[in-house]
């Protein structure tokens, strides 16, 4: 067993726990904080995505003894930030949901991925989001989502900001 301090969403946590214990369940279990979801378990479907330091991270993958004064930020609170509101509204209006199992993982990418000055294109941005495995969309939605968000390959982001908020109007 070990103590372990960190934080989660800017509060402090402390625990006593098994080292080999997985963020996902101490989140879920621990924390009550559900929007980090159980899929794979093996690092290849994104649905336990948070940041760790800032940067996103598969919580399925990360264990207790490598949390000791980290910084975890979950969609609990990223949903609530104006950071996350362009691709919030961006999955919103162009159907990019359905059950919403993977939603919050991809909004946790997709966040990052947006923050960014500047933001990756396209292309560069649908292939850091491989990560990221939706069971139900089909993926248009999805897409759609992301040409609004991000520039394709030459575009300026400035034309892209005038033209992209146009793509989805449901
Ligand atoms: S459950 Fe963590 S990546 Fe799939
Ligand atoms: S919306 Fe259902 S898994 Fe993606």
């Amino acid at each position: 067993m070990i103590d372990l301090t960190f934080t989660v969403n800017g509060s402090t946590v402390s625990l006593w726990t098994e080292p080999q214990r997985r963020l996902l369940d101490i989140l879920r279990e621990d924390l009550q904080l559900t929007g980090a979801k159980p899929g794979c378990g093996i690092g290849r479907c994104g649905a336990c995505m948070v940041w760790l330091d800032e940067v996103p991270a598969n919580s399925c993958l990360l264990m207790a003894f490598q949390l000791q004064g980290r910084h975890v930020h979950t969609i609990e609170a990223v949903a609530t930030q104006a950071v996350s509101a362009p691709v919030r509204t961006a999955m919103a209006q162009c159907g990019g949901l359905q059950c919403g199992y993977c939603t919050g993982g991809l909004v946790m990418t997709l966040t990052h991925l947006h923050r960014q000055q500047p933001p990756p294109d396209l292309e560069q941005a649908q292939a850091l989001a491989a990560g990221n495995i939706c069971r139900c969309t089909g993926y248009g939605g999805i897409k759609r989502a992301m040409q609004q968000l991000f520039p394709a390959a030459g575009t300026s982001l400035e034309n892209h900001i005038e033209t992209g908020t146009e793509q989805c109007h449901l």
